[in-house]
């Protein structure tokens, strides 16, 4: 048996033993792994007649999987950690119509979008309204 080692034996092995404090930081790309959404779902097919407070914040969900619609219950941490509520504060007491569908143009106010055929027509989600 040979005991002596080519060099194209030798520079693998080199290669398998390199200490990892040796090695080169690289940075790589951030690449998401994850399968989840950052596209909202569509909570309802009309908006959500509120009495909004005055100077009191609220947090509007915007990906749609909040049990407390139309405002966030934290869902967004586990089914679209892409999405973040929309935090807003009133200036005075007021009644508005926060959207449901989470495509307005104005959030966190409906602006009719869920008129257009994409949201009528659209599956929703189970457990929530029509
Ligand atoms: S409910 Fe979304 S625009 Fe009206």
């Amino acid at each position: 048996m040979n005991t002596i080692m080519s060099d194209r034996v030798r520079k693998l092995v080199s290669a398998t033993l390199i200490q990892p404090w040796t090695w080169p930081i690289i940075t790589a790309p951030k690449v998401q792994l994850s399968t989840l959404s950052s596209e909202p779902v569509i909570a309802s097919k009309k908006p959500f007649k509120v009495e909004l407070v005055g100077g009191k914040r609220y947090s509007w969900c915007t990906c749609g999987h909040s049990k407390k619609q139309p405002f966030c219950d934290g869902t967004h941490k586990t089914k679209a950690q892409g999405l973040m509520p929309l935090r807003f504060i009133p200036e005075k007491d007021s009644k508005a119509w926060l959207c449901g569908c989470k495509y307005t143009a104005n959030p966190p106010y409906c602006d009719g979008t869920h008129k257009q055929e994409f949201i009528q027509s659209a599956l929703l989600p189970e457990n929530t309204d029509s």
